[in-house]
């Protein structure tokens, strides 16, 4: 443990921990002092994040779409910490860019219902299991938000409409749970992950890196890198902190690389006439 950390002794649970830019957040997390819990759905990712913390992190396998699985989580990081400081929702899919026009309507009302499942009632469980333990520390919610939270073109309409209703989530939270627990976002752009699409659209066993490449990612960045999930994680920890965060709640840290700055250059928009 880092005796200079941020969060020192502060418990969080993460959602989606078991890779990716969770996984970058439970490492980055223990180094600044504070005591992790992991809810995952992969039974194989819930073993390595066993095996990898020896038992410094409590690990939930579950389902973010299940209110039980949510409080099951929640329960499990009390039990073994003594409170619940911060709750991260975390875990999502993507839907690879899935475009209204080459999408068939029956996969559309399919995707919808299991992509938004994950990415808005998975946060929205987690929040409401987590939310007692919350306002008994006085302590604050992050969700992950995305580029697609902001403007088009980071994904189809499903996974950039689940990141846009997720910042109406924060809204409403910062100002439900106020002014006992901070309700914040933070947005990432392309990382190499795990992410994957859901089964409706059969793009459960697809990566997001498998159809774009680093080099293209790169080229829309005005800060011109490629950043790893690490590097996405500076933001949570400063939304958590007690000590560095009293004044933000409501707030959407854009952790874009600079995209916003010119939008996605594809100005044509989608149709190739
Ligand atoms: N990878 C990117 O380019 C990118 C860009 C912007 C935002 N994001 C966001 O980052 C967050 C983390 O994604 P990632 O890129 O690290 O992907 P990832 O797939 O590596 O991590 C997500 C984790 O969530 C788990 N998960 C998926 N569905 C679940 C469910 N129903 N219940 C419990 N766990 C479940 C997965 O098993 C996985 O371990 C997501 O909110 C994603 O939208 C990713």
């Amino acid at each position: 443990m880092n005796a200079g950390g941020w969060l020192q002794g502060e418990a969080v649970l993460i959602t989606g921990g078991g890779s990716g830019l969770g996984l970058a957040l439970v490492e980055r997390f223990l180094a600044e002092g504070a005591k992790p819990s992991v809810l995952e759905r992969s039974p194989e990712k819930c073993e390595e994040l066993l095996r990898k913390f020896a038992g410094d992190v409590v690990v939930t396998q579950g389902d973010v779409r299940s209110g039980a699985d949510n409080l099951k989580a929640v329960a499990a990081t009390v039990a073994r910490f003594g409170k619940l400081d911060c709750f991260i929702g975390n875990a999502a899919v993507w839907d690879h860019g899935a475009r209204l026009l080459d999408t068939d309507i029956d996969k559309l009302e399919k995707g919808f219902d299991e992509l938004f499942a994950i990415n808005v009632r998975g946060y929205l469980l987690g929040a409401k299991a987590a939310a007692p333990e919350l306002v008994k520390s006085c302590g604050s919610m992050i969700f992950t938000l995305s580029n697609s939270a902001f403007y088009p073109e980071g994904g189809g309409p499903l996974y950039t409409a689940s990141k846009h209703a997720a910042t109406g989530l924060i809204r409403e939270l910062a100002f439900e749970l106020a002014p006992k627990v901070r309700v914040n976002g933070v947005g990432p752009c392309g990382m190499k992950t795990d992410l994957r699409g859901p089964v409706a659209l059969g793009q459960q066993d697809t990566r997001i890196m498998d159809s774009r490449s680093p080099d293209a990612i790169k080229a829309i960045l005005p800060l011109q890198f490629f950043p790893e999930p690490a590097e996405f994680t500076g933001p949570f920890v400063l939304l958590a902190s007690r000590q560095n965060n009293q004044t933000l709640t409501g707030v959407m840290i854009n952790a874009d690389a600079g995209l916003g700055i010119r939008g996605i250059r594809n100005v044509a928009g989608g149709l190739n006439l």
